[in-house]
């Protein structure tokens, strides 16, 4: 695991749902850094929901903010948006600038979690399709994390600590 200077950011990835913001917020009050979800931001700067902006602009407009709003971000911690991802230069941007930790769920968990969960516009799909974009995605979490933590039947507190422990 690669050691972090002072200056690093953290950043969290995984899939939806996988506990990013609420483990972000966590971690930023036990650590007493600053905190910023690139979701938030993204519709604080376009003062648009993210369901709308991929309603109305869609998904390659959505991909685009995402970017730029990335590249601008200056919060110690950082959580990304499930498919951040999807772009290279959003993974070497958050390799150059920090360190990349994956929030690992399976997929059950994800379901039961997204089922409570407010509207995203990428799980309302089939079944089959979910799994499709699950799977894809955990393949590139894995490529690109510095540290990979299990989630799995853990609170928002143990994980923290956790990363913590680790980093
Ligand atoms: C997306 C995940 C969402 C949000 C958008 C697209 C994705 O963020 O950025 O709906 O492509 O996986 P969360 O991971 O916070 O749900």
């Amino acid at each position: 695991f690669k050691r972090c200077e002072i200056m690093d950011k953290l950043f969290l990835i995984g899939f939806m749902g996988s506990g990013k913001s609420t483990v972000g917020k966590k971690l930023s009050l036990i650590l007493n850094t600053s905190y910023i979800d690139t979701d938030s931001l993204i519709e604080e700067t376009y003062q648009k929901k993210i369901p709308a902006i991929f309603k109305e602009e869609g998904e390659n407009a959505f991909r685009k903010y995402e970017t730029d709003i990335l590249h601008t971000v200056t919060a110690e911690i950082v959580s990304t948006g499930g498919g951040i991802v999807e772009k290279d230069e959003n993974v070497k941007w958050m390799q150059k600038n920090g360190v990349i930790i994956y929030l690992q769920s399976n997929f059950d968990e994800i379901t039961t979690r997204l089922e409570k969960d407010s509207f995203r516009p990428l799980w309302d799909k089939s079944l089959a399709d979910r799994r499709k974009l699950y799977i894809k995605r955990v393949i590139m979490y894995e490529q690109y994390a510095d540290l990979v933590i299990d989630t799995t039947q853990k609170d928002i507190e143990a994980i923290a600590h956790e990363i913590i422990h680790e980093y």
